[in-house]
């Protein structure tokens, strides 16, 4: 039997072809999961490598000062706060909410803060926009060091 006697213009092979993108583009444009959750966030914020703080953060703060790389920084999932230090002895903090689609930022490359969702890429200097699809800077945090802990206010 000839593929086109079934569907005048329309070949076997058109039609699988046609199926498969209908089937990839959702799951292309899917931004979470069944629950609504976003993709790609570890729930932990601590498996994914990169400069991630070594424990909880806690009442009695944030992180260990010490652990905070002059020049990057890092992610403190569990208090969802991303504490920098641009230059030795500045230390600032951000909302670990990326601005995009609200995932998780999840790893540190170098000077930038990297939300793996869809790669939107933030400064650790001011929260800026450096990259991908986020439309707004990371929100500040009100932070300072007491007793070498970074601390909330
Ligand atoms: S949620 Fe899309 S880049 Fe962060």
């Amino acid at each position: 039997m000839d593929d086109r006697t079934e569907t005048p213009g329309l070949t076997r092979r058109r039609a699988l072809g046609v199926a498969g993108i209908g089937i990839a583009v959702p799951a292309l444009a899917a931004c979470g999961d069944d629950n609504g959750d976003p993709v790609g966030v570890d729930p932990d914020g601590l498996s994914q490598g990169g400069n991630q703080a070594p424990g909880p953060g806690s009442a009695d703060g944030i992180v260990d000062a010490a652990d905070v790389p002059v020049g990057s920084g890092v992610i403190v999932a569990e208090e969802r706060v991303v504490v920098t230090q641009p230059t030795a002895g500045d230390f600032r903090a951000w909302s670990a909410v990326c601005t995009h689609d609200g995932c998780l930022v999840s790893r540190m490359d170098g000077a930038e803060i990297v939300c793996t969702c869809h790669f939107s890429r933030y400064s650790i200097t001011d929260g800026s926009v450096v990259g991908g699809p986020a439309p707004a800077p990371l929100d500040e945090v009100s932070i300072s060091v007491e007793d070498g802990r970074v601390v909330r206010g």
